[in-house]
């Protein structure tokens, strides 16, 4: 175990948290993630079995290790955990790094999504060093991009045949939150709180 597993980073808002994923969650992830309107603009699922979910917990620790992706749970202290949001494509040189997100369907329109996004981008530009988040919605994917615009995100254009999901190409919007643009946000002002130590290959700055 490295030292970073032993402290493991918590960040903790109002009345979210972000944590990493635990071999326990696995049910309660397959509950969530089963829906096909959650997983529809993404390249995995619907879960058809709790295998898959208990399959994507146990590759966590590597990817966390590796730099490829730190993803956390989004947990309320009473429902339990709502949904997923991460940090992956970290470049070091650049500092930068991109979000992903989602949320049980009952979740959608709750805050949670905004209070989710304070939580991950204070954890990247006040304790990662990261100087621009990214985020991809695919272009049919109304809701997300509306949902990271109102937010902050700033969007920059579209890219195409940029995500692969099986035999097709989609093509996505490409957002963007800047450290300075962050700093005048919504988000800024959430009061989140970071513990423990961040894998390194995370840590950019
Ligand atoms: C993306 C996601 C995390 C956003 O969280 P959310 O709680 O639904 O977002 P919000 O409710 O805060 O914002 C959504 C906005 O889109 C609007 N909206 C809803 N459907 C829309 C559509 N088809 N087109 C455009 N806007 C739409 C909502 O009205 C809302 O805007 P408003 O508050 O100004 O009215 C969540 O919807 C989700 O998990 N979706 C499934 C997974 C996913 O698509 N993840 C993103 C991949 S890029």
């Amino acid at each position: 175990m490295t030292p970073h597993e032993k402290d493991p980073l918590v960040v903790s808002g109002p009345s979210l948290s972000l944590r990493y994923p635990r071999a326990d969650d696995a049910p309660r992830l397959f509950e969530l993630a089963s829906d096909p309107l959650v997983t529809r603009w993404f390249s995995w699922g619907p879960y058809a079995e709790v295998a898959q979910a208990e399959g994507w917990i146990a590759a966590q620790p590597a990817k966390r290790e590796s730099g490829e992706i730190m993803d956390f749970l989004i947990v309320d202290p009473s429902a339990g955990a709502l949904g997923v949001t991460g940090l992956t494509e970290i470049a070091v040189r650049d500092r930068r790094a991109t979000v992903g997100s989602w949320l049980g369907q009952p979740y959608w329109g709750s805050g949670a999504n905004f209070e989710a996004k304070a939580m991950i981008a204070a954890l990247a530009f006040q304790r990662l060093g990261v100087e621009r988040l990214t985020a991809w919605a695919n272009t049919r994917n109304g809701r997300s991009q509306r949902a990271l615009e109102r937010v902050g995100f700033r969007r920059e254009g579209v890219l195409h045949a940029w995500h692969r999901h099986g035999d097709e190409m989609h093509d996505v919007v490409v957002f963007a939150l800047v450290r300075a643009a962050w700093e005048r946000s919504p988000l800024a002002e959430v009061p989140v709180r970071i513990e423990g130590t961040p894998p390194p290959a995370f840590i950019v700055g």
